[in-house]
C-alpha cells in the first residue's frame, strides 16, 4: 500500500514536472507576429544591407558565397542567382528559413523584409 502512494506520489511529481517544461517553453517560443507591411517599398541598402551587416558577413565575406558584405552583396546576390522570383523559392530566402546554419540568425520581421524585398523585383534601391 504504501509502496503504491509512493508511486503514485512519483507519477504526480513526473506529470508536474513535464507540464511546468511545456510551459515554460511555450513562453520561450511563443510566436508573436511579425509586423512587417508587404505593401511598403523595401529598400536594399537601408533595409536589406543592414540586417546582412549585423547577422551574416562575420562568415559571408570573401572567402564564403554568397559576399554579403557592403558593396558586394548585391552583386553576389544577384549574379549568384541568389535572388529570383517567387522569393518564397529563391536560394536567399530558403537559406535563412530553413537550413540549420541559418535559422537563428535572422528574426521574423528580418526574414519577412527580405522576402518582400525580393518579391518587388530585389532592386538595388
Ligand atoms: C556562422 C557562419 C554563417 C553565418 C553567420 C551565415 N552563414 Fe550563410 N552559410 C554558412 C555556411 C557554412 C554555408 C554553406 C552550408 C549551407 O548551405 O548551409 C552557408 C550558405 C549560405 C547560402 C547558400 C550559398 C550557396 O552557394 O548555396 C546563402 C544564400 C547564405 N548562406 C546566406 C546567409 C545569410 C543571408 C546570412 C545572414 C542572415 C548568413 N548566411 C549567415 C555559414 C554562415
Amino acid at each position: 500500500m504504501n509502496h503504491k502512494l509512493k508511486r503514485i506520489r512519483q507519477i504526480f511529481v513526473a506529470l508536474v514536472l513535464i507540464a511546468a517544461a511545456g510551459f515554460s517553453s511555450c513562453e520561450k517560443y511563443s510566436y508573436s507576429p511579425a509586423s512587417v507591411d508587404p505593401t511598403a517599398t523595401w529598400h536594399f541598402k537601408t533595409d536589406i544591407q543592414p540586417i546582412f551587416n549585423t547577422n551574416c558577413v562575420t562568415c559571408h565575406g570573401s572567402i564564403r558565397s554568397p559576399d554579403l558584405r557592403e558593396g558586394k552583396s548585391y552583386l553576389a546576390l544577384t549574379k549568384g542567382g541568389f535572388v529570383t522570383l517567387p522569393g518564397l523559392t529563391s536560394k536567399l530566402y530558403h537559406q535563412i528559413s530553413s537550413s540549420s546554419d541559418h535559422i537563428p540568425r535572422t528574426t521574423d520581421t528580418e526574414k519577412l523584409k527580405i522576402l518582400y524585398w525580393i518579391n518587388q523585383g530585389a532592386i538595388n534601391n
